[in-house]
């Protein structure tokens, strides 16, 4: 089908409709709110929720998004993401292409759990009248979940940290502090717990709540989509990708493979 041809002035202003910003000469507004009011009086973290939302984050409810951004922003060099922005940044591409090569990799299986988390918490939340058990509801959420997407339960288990995530409990104190203050309810962190402990009982052994599932809680308590948490995660691991993109860039190394040279790949043909 073709496209219409824009035929007048109001058709041209109309080709783009945003309720996140107003600018014409010599005035840029954001939700509302002038540029030169936010520069010096908002935090990066704020303005990343203002942005979004069009609500203002204080408090507690900032802490949280803040401490969420900041526990995701590594994982070393091992992590896909991170990896391949360091090989592509010693092909010569600009810093801009690296740091793209890496949030490329961000997908359902690296960096991308946490939506998946979100969803599953939401899930079970929806399914949930007031006087339901939450072991019960729980365990009903998890057999619909792993039907549909297999064994695997996003936001729970690590191939490195398999006794504990050590960002997990951190970020569950400062959970606390926000639910003790008021700020949030608390109703996901329960939901995200109560998996915990009914996925170690069926599987006989601790498969503790991850990165991805304790940011998940966060973002749920702060009411984020799943698609906005995952995005979230990404702009905590961009920041890790420049500094990994820059720092290779300042080894010098050239055409940086996966493997050391002298190792070569299974052929198998
Ligand atoms: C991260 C992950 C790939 C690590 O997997 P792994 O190193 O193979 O896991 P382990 O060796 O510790 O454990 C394997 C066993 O634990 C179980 N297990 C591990 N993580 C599990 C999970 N999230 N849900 C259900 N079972 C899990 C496996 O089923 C397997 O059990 P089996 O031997 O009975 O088949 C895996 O835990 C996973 O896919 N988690 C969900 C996705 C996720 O949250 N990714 C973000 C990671 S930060």
């Amino acid at each position: 089908m073709r496209a219409k041809r824009p035929s007048s002035k109001s058709d041209v202003r109309d080709w783009w409709e945003t309720s996140i910003i107003d600018m014409e000469p010599n005035k840029i507004s954001i939700r509302g709110h002038e540029i030169e009011k936010l520069i010096g009086t908002v935090s990066f973290t704020q303005m990343i929720w203002l942005i979004i939302t069009g609500e203002s984050l204080n408090g507690f409810r900032e802490r949280l998004l803040e401490a969420a951004l900041v526990s995701a922003v590594d994982h070393g060099p091992q992590a896909p993401s991170v990896a391949a922005a360091r090989m592509a940044i010693s092909c010569g591409v600009s810093i801009n292409n690296a740091l793209a090569s890496g949030v490329n990799m961000l997908g359902d299986i690296h960096g991308g759990a946490g939506q998946q988390a979100l969803e599953l918490y939401r899930n079970i939340a929806d399914q949930m009248d007031g006087d339901e058990d939450l072991n019960c509801a729980v365990t009903d959420g998890l057999n619909k979940w792993t039907l549909v997407n297999g064994r695997f339960v996003p936001g729970f288990g690590h191939r490195f940290h398999k006794k504990q995530d050590p960002r997990s409990p951190r970020l569950m104190e400062l959970v606390d502090q926000a639910i003790i203050n008021g700020d949030i309810s608390g109703r996901f962190k329960k939901i995200a717990q109560t998996v915990e402990m009914v996925l170690a009982k069926q599987k006989g052994k601790p498969i503790p709540m991850n990165i991805d599932g304790s940011t998940a809680v966060i973002f749920a308590e702060l009411g984020c989509t799943p698609t906005i948490a995952r995005g979230l995660f990404c702009l905590s691991r961009s920041v890790g990708i420049l500094a990994h993109s820059h720092e290779q860039s300042q080894q010098g190394e050239r055409n940086k493979g996966p493997t050391p040279p002298k190792y070569l790949w299974k052929y198998s043909g």
